[in-house]
């Protein structure tokens, strides 16, 4: 029997039957919406916060199966792209929907190479930040300041000036990055060096100082290859969520990039990289494990870099940042911290209050102690998720504006405030 893709609903304050069809294990809301009483009563709306079961676009960017623990970039395996890839090649295959041919590589890795410097004009608006600015609202404002010296960037359906920005933006994150890592530490800013893999040139505007070029570990500019792979996208996250609903406008790609850079800040999404070592460094000591869990469990706090609203087994992407904190820290010493991060996550997996919430480590839990034992601060440490989360943030955004089932976001609401209330001027109120 040819299973009916269709839901039948009744409403019992009418008793009429709608037939909603099912696509793709989804009903539309706007199908959802002709189930009215008639007269001034309007169709039934769907009310998610958090829009918990709720899809919001077609996309086939990146493909994830939560309990699985499966990630896809363009239905390329996570594991596969990281073990063998470069984050250019993947930047491209994202954008682009395919991996590029030797000719398209060369093209694509020469034009973000010769589009890593900024406007002198940015470099001292970025010098104008008090010593102490938090690096994402350094990166924030200046992703924002970068559409007003491509103003050309609002023609949004031209698919050349399109993609001009969206190479600028890739390959002028890094700098950005790097040269407000670069103020808040008080050190001349390092200009690209153009001679110099994505990676391996971050790593030199970030600590080049006096010598005349700097050489990172090549084993540690693997890392941070991985590393770069494994944030590029995440198909409809908060920050990429954010990204498309501001795109929606109509608005140039840095102005809709700025808003997932704003969401991304935040320590429930990639602040909480941050927010991980902080709270490591707080615990302190392994014996201090224990009194830590009661808090969370309690309710005082979070275990950050815990838990995920699709994946509830296993994050595949903490999975392969542990194996690499092993190489890491093979070049640069064992951080005490991950003993902590390790006894943690073993005594959360055996708690029932963290099982039975199927909380996990998460991309978060384990990238901070690399950040760290790379000599990155923790307020580097989201930056350093913004960089690569960039190439995502523009395929989403890309895919978005050639998306013609897409219009402006513009969700309703249910109201709770009062109603009519007639307004008595402030001189009579205040006679009163
Ligand atoms: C990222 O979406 C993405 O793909 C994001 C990301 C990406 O690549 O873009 O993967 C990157 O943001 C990873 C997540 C990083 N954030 C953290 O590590 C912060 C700590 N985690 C949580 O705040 C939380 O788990 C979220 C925000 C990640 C997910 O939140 P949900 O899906 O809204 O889940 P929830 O808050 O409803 O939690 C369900 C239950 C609640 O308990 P009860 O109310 O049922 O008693 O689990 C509890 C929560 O209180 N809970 C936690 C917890 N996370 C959830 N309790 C303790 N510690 C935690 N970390």
């Amino acid at each position: 029997m040819t299973e009916t893709q269709t839901l039948t609903v009744r409403d019992n304050r009418t008793g009429e039957e709608y037939e909603l069809p099912i696509t793709d294990g989804t009903v539309r809301a706007s199908d959802i919406g002709k189930i009215g009483t008639g007269e001034d009563n309007p169709g039934i709306a769907i009310y998610d916060p958090g829009f918990t079961n709720t899809a919001s676009c077609r996309s086939s960017v990146t493909y994830i199966d939560g309990d699985k623990g499966i990630l896809e970039d363009r239905g390329y395996p996570i594991e596969q792209l990281a073990e063998s890839s470069t984050y250019l090649e993947v930047a491209y295959l994202l954008i682009h929907g395919e991996l590029p041919t030797k000719e398209e590589h060369e093209k694509w890795v020469h034009e973000i190479t010769f589009h890593t410097f900024v406007h002198e004009n940015l470099k001292s608006q970025l010098q104008g930040f008090r010593y102490d600015a938090h690096p994402m609202g350094m990166l924030m404002s200046s992703v924002g300041a970068l559409s007003t010296f491509y103003p050309e960037a609002r023609q949004i359906s031209n698919e050349q000036i399109r993609h001009d920005q969206m190479v600028r933006m890739i390959a002028k994150m890094p700098t950005l990055g790097a040269w407000a890592f670069r103020h808040a530490q008080g050190k001349p800013y390092v200009y690209p060096d153009n001679e110099l893999s994505y990676t391996a040139n971050f790593l030199s505007m970030l600590f080049k100082m006096s010598e005349q070029k700097y050489e990172a570990d090549p084993r540690l500019v693997k890392a941070l290859e991985v590393l770069f792979i494994l944030h590029a996208d995440h198909e409809q996250n908060c920050s990429t969520n954010a990204v498309r609903s501001v795109g929606s406008s109509q608005v140039d790609p840095y102005s809709a990039v700025t808003a997932g850079i704003g969401a991304l800040y935040g320590p429930l999404h990639g602040g909480a990289n941050e927010a991980v070592l902080k709270m490591l460094k707080r615990i302190g000591n392994v014996s201090n494990i224990p009194a830590f869990i009661e808090g969370v469990k309690n309710g005082n706090e979070k275990l950050m870099g815990f838990g995920h609203r699709v994946y509830k087994n296993f994050d595949p992407r903490a999975t392969i940042i542990k194996k690499a904190v092993d190489d890491v820290f093979e070049v640069t010493g064992v951080n005490p911290l991950l003993a902590i991060a390790v006894e943690l996550e073993k005594i959360a997996l055996a708690d029932d209050y963290f099982v039975s919430r199927k909380l996990y480590p998460n991309v978060d839990f384990y990238s901070g102690l690399i950040y760290e034992a790379l000599q990155v601060p923790p307020e580097m440490f989201t930056v350093m998720f913004a960089i690569p989360r960039t190439s995502g943030w523009l395929a989403q955004w890309n895919e978005f504006v050639d998306d013609k089932d897409q219009k402006i976001a513009r969700p309703k609401q249910i109201y709770t405030g009062d109603r009519t209330l007639d307004f008595v001027p402030a001189e009579k109120r205040w006679a009163l």
